[in-house]
């Protein structure tokens, strides 16, 4: 297979249509059985639920080639099951993760040409979504919905090298306890817009945002999840029902136990104990993990002994070690590597 002729390694994080895209559509109580298209373009009635009540999910994944040459994704039942659970607290149908899984090998499988080469740091990203598409007027779930998959090819995270982030704690809330912050529903999302616009033309990378019940707790960022180092070398995580349970988080906290022989820990973090971590990083699968230099809270800054060079040594470990094991240069658990090609 003759790969197309991209710039990989000068690929930004945009969107690059590719030559096919898989589409389900649930009608009267079931699923289709699904097929690859090639229009890219979605033709809805002008009430479509999505349009009115953002009735729609997301998923986000990448398919890359691995050291021996292979096109793999990494643990995309995961990502399907986290889909089922989106669905089921839209009152969206679930499309099963056996399916989803199916939908995106084949996805990725009719777009290899598209998948960048190894050693390119570029990816194909994969985004599953799903969406209510017959017309809907009273604020009610939608009764037909389009499963879809498409990818595109995207440049490698840190170009130019890796640089850490400044962070601002952020006024505005994410999640309400008991509301959508664990799934990953369109609607998170464009809430979140005005809080990255605010904090980015006031000179931050990110936000953090804490829990809005008492907003004395680390939450997470936007688009991804914390992950801290003690001074004695303990991995810890915020544990929270209102952010979304990371597939990269998880992973990382199986790698420090499994294969680096770290304490790890998910339990509350408390804002209030931030300046006392020797290491900070977010964690997602468009950069694995992006350290944290700086955390700003109105105007205090909480300056993280690794610096703003240079990842922290456990951070880098981490990041080394699972990236190792996304490239098959170190052996994955079972189940991790799913081989398209
Ligand atoms: C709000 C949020 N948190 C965390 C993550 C990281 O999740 P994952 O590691 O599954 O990509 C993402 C990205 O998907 C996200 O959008």
């Amino acid at each position: 297979m003759d790969k197309k002729n991209i710039d990989w390694e000068n690929l930004g994080f945009g969107y690059i249509p590719t030559d096919k895209r898989y589409v389900a559509n649930f009608k009267d109580g079931k699923w289709d059985e699904g097929a690859l298209i090639d229009d890219p373009n979605i033709v809805m009635n002008e009430c479509a639920g999505v349009l009115q009540y953002a009735q729609t999910i997301f998923e986000g994944l990448k398919a890359y080639t691995t050291e021996d040459g292979h096109i793999v994704t990494f643990r995309p039942d995961l990502n399907g099951q986290r889909m089922e659970d989106s669905a089921r607290r839209l009152e969206m149908p679930v499309f099963p993760a056996d399916r989803f899984v199916e939908a995106v090998e084949q996805t990725v499988r009719a777009n290899a040409a598209y998948v960048p080469p190894f050693g390119s740091g570029a990816t194909l990203y994969v985004r599953p979504y799903m969406f209510g598409i017959n017309p809907v007027i009273g604020v009610k779930p939608a009764d037909e919905y389009q499963f879809r998959v498409f990818t595109t090819p995207v440049g490698p995270y840190f170009k130019g090298g890796v640089k850490p982030l400044t962070l601002c704690v952020s006024d505005f809330d994410r999640a309400a306890p008991n509301g959508t912050g664990h799934i990953k529903a369109g609607l998170n999302y464009a809430m979140s817009l005005h809080a990255i616009v605010t904090a980015h033309a006031n000179g931050y990378d990110e936000n953090m945002y804490l829990d809005s019940a008492t907003r004395t707790k680390v939450e997470e960022t936007g688009g991804a999840n914390f992950i801290f180092v003690t001074k004695d070398q303990k991995v810890v995580t915020p544990h929270s029902n209102t952010i979304l349970p990371s597939i990269t988080r998880r992973s990382l906290l199986y790698v420090a136990e499994h294969y680096l022989g770290l304490e790890v820990e998910e339990r509350d973090v408390y804002l209030d104990e931030v300046k006392d971590f020797a290491e900070c990083g977010l964690c997602g699968t468009a950069a694995v993990i992006s350290p944290v230099g700086k955390i700003v809270d109105h105007g205090k800054e909480i300056c993280l002994p690794s610096g703003m060079e240079k990842m922290g040594p456990t951070i880098q470990k981490l990041y080394d070690t699972l990236t190792g094991i996304q490239m098959g240069r170190i052996e994955a658990p079972k189940g991790w590597i799913k081989v398209i090609v």
